[in-house]
């Protein structure tokens, strides 16, 4: 089966081309191509995601970024549409698209490469959660390539993206297969994204209950904000990072020290917007007494912040282990890029006797791999009409 995947929930435009294969569930998948365009730079001087901003970019670069994945996978093309075939089925696109999407109907009003019908089996795509005005905008795609090309659609969740990305190997280049990896179950997946930070427990693939989650910020965002705080651009989660990987390696110590937000709270769940508060005080604290925060200061105190997430999301990633007696752990979304989690994340698996699933750098982020692996995984019938935006999908409901 081959899949189109199409990712626009935040501020990443990607599209993806996966081939997979095996009786029933596939159990092998070739990447054929998966494209990623970042809009960080543009949002940084807004110091986080400008949702009218990213619907505007996200319809200028799809149709260039999917032309260009087309001709990467090198699909066979099955037959080319007759003009008039063309015009009938882009008929309505005019009166039901260019009042909303200016910038995606231009763009593909003007992409002649969409007469050759690709052999794609199916369309996957993000229905949320995410930015609606983002959306929007895969979905439209989405819509108007299963009209004109006549190709089912099936929405797709972003964070069960986050959890089947991990079990593929995007570094197997392109034209390769490789198999997918098993999951022992039942399995715990660890979610710690920009918007979500989440347990979730997984009967199976398609089966899944949250069990633990943060009342107010994500951890990513707590990142974000905190490097803000530091004086770091958006979005700030690798910068201060590095400043904290800076500080460790000069030997640096912090002089303030941060809270363990809901340690013992006794239950699955966090809260991240005191810590933020938090490294506010600090910085004010420093300014007050020293006179001046220096860039020493600031390393010292990007590595409390990560240390001190670190211990929290430690602690509770144990709780979570021993009350589901999970047979693996997945971890999944953005903030899995980070190298101090990553490590506490091996040893605590370790420590368990359990398989740890990771997402390799290229699907840690927001990708459309996983998207379309998610369609191809997917027992459901095919929805095929009726898409929507859901900004606040979660996982675990239908
Ligand atoms: O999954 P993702 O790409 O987008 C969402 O769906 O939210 O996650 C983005 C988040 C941002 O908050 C970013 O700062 C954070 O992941 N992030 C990191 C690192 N790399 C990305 N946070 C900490 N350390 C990193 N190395
Ligand atoms: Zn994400």
């Amino acid at each position: 089966m081959k899949i189109l995947g199409i990712e626009t929930s935040c501020d990443e435009t990607a599209i993806a081309l996966i081939e997979t294969r095996g009786e029933g569930a596939p159990t092998e998948c070739k990447i054929l191509a998966s494209l990623i365009h970042s809009q960080a730079d543009l949002h940084s001087k807004f110091g986080g995601v400008y949702p009218t901003l990213a619907k505007r970019e996200h319809g200028k670069n799809l149709i260039p970024i999917l032309e260009k994945a087309l001709l990467k996978s090198s699909l066979p093309i099955l037959r080319e549409l007759t003009d008039k075939e063309y015009e009938e089925r882009a008929r309505d696109f005019q009166k039901d698209i260019a009042p909303q999407n200016p910038e995606l109907y231009e763009a593909f009003m003007n992409a002649p490469f969409l007469k050759s019908v690709p052999n794609i089996d199916r369309i996957a795509v993000t229905e949320g959660p995410g930015l609606e005005p983002a959306l929007w905008v895969g979905i439209t795609l989405a819509g108007m390539l299963a009209k004109l090309w006549n190709i089912p659609v099936l929405p797709v969740n972003h964070m069960e993206g986050h959890v089947l990305g991990s079990l593929i190997d995007s570094n197997i280049q392109k034209g390769e297969w490789q198999k997918l990896k098993a999951l022992p179950l039942p399995s715990l997946a660890f979610l710690i994204s920009g918007g979500h930070t989440e347990f979730v427990s997984i009967e199976k693939i398609g089966s899944y209950k949250i069990i633990g989650q943060t009342k107010d910020d994500a951890v990513g965002e707590a990142f974000d904000k905190a490097a803000r705080l530091l004086g770091l651009p958006y979005p700030g989660g690798p910068e201060l990072s590095k400043m904290a990987e800076e500080a460790e390696s000069a030997g640096l110590k912090s002089l303030v020290r941060l809270p363990r937000p809901m340690s013992n709270s006794g239950d699955l769940n966090f809260s991240f917007s005191g810590i933020k508060t938090a490294v506010l005080y600090a910085l004010r604290d420093l300014e007050k007494e020293h006179g001046q925060v220096t860039i020493e200061m600031k390393k010292g105190l990007a590595l409390e912040f990560e240390t001190a997430v670190t211990e929290t999301l430690s602690a509770k990633l144990r709780m979570a282990l021993e009350q589901t007696g999970s047979a693996s752990l997945v971890i999944g979304g953005g903030v899995s890029a980070n190298q101090r989690l990553r490590k506490a994340f091996e040893s605590i698996a370790n420590e368990y006797g359990i398989e740890l699933f990771l997402p390799t750098k290229h699907v840690s982020g927001d990708n459309a791999l996983m998207i379309a692996l998610s369609g191809a995984l997917k027992p459901e019938p095919l929805s095929g009409s009726g898409l929507k935006a859901r900004g606040t999908w979660k996982i675990d409901s239908k």
